[in-house]
């Protein structure tokens, strides 16, 4: 924990990697922060695949190295979210047991829960708490599990070196929103007596619909139905490339029909 607030005190410069394009925003470490600076690079169609592959990894280097090319960030200390596939959260419920108890039968619980061998991914969890509704006999609590595939994580570091960049921080990218949205609102959401507030992310390449209670992320799903989806229709049905489609699709005026 020592660690974590020596290497937080740096100013860090938050990353976002999507299919669309990439965005870094620096913040300032007020009681109000304020946007210090901003700059988004646009990436080409494919760099990165719907699925979260990156293709073209060399375009997506040069395109981080452009992003902070323009000088106005104070540091190339980076929190990036991890994006794609290779991350993933589900919300299981298990026997009650402690938190230590948990952390020794985790790989175990996971298996059967996740899509990955577990021997190859990064584990966290998160207790949210018991579960009432359950009909089995011995009491049950809700669990956050969130898997991250190590081979990822490294590949994520690696392309940040090769960028000049120091990734500091490696998040979930609903944990990173659910996080921004309860800073920013949760003074909001206390007026309107609302504990539960439902996130979407419509993004290029999915839609994130994540739910926050309390404060805290404790659902989180990728949605298929997608920005790229739309321009891909929008290209097939009126015979235009992906950059042409995407261009009609943000200047339509609202309310044309393709
Ligand atoms: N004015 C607009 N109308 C419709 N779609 C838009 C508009 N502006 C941006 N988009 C879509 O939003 C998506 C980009 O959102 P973003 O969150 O940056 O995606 P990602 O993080 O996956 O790259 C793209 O699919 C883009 O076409
Ligand atoms: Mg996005």
């Amino acid at each position: 924990m020592r660690f974590l607030d020596t290497l937080l005190q740096k100013q860090l410069v938050g990353l976002d990697i999507g299919i669309s394009g990439i965005k870094a925003v620096e913040i300032s470490r007020e009681k109000t922060p304020r946007i210090l600076a901003y700059n988004r690079v646009p990436l080409p169609w494919d760099t990165i695949s719907v699925e979260g592959e990156v293709k073209q990894r060399d375009i997506l280097v040069q395109a981080l190295k452009k992003l902070f090319s323009v000088g106005c960030f104070s540091s190339k200390k980076v929190a990036v979210s991890a994006f794609g596939r290779s991350i993933m959260t589900k919300r299981i419920s298990v026997p009650v047991m402690t938190e230590d108890e948990l952390d020794h039968q985790l790989y175990w619980e996971a298996e059967q829960y996740i899509p990955f061998n577990v021997n190859e991914v990064n584990l966290d969890f998160a207790i949210l708490g018991t579960n009432s509704q359950t009909l089995a006999q011995e009491p049950k609590m809700d669990v956050l599990l969130v898997a991250a595939k190590k081979e990822f994580i490294k590949f994520l570091q690696a392309l940040m070196k090769d960028a000049g960049l120091v990734p500091a921080l490696i998040d979930n990218q609903a944990f990173a929103l659910g996080n921004a949205f309860s800073f920013n609102y949760s003074g909001w959401t206390k007026t309107q007596g609302c504990n539960t507030s439902v996130l979407i992310d419509f993004g290029a390449g999915s839609t994130k619909v994540s739910v926050v209670e309390a404060g805290n992320t404790t659902f989180s799903r990728d949605v298929q139905a997608c920005g790229s989806k739309c321009t891909e229709l929008i290209s097939q049905k009126l015979g235009m490339s992906m950059e042409e489609a995407e261009q009609a699709k943000i200047l339509a005026p609202f309310g044309t029909a393709a």
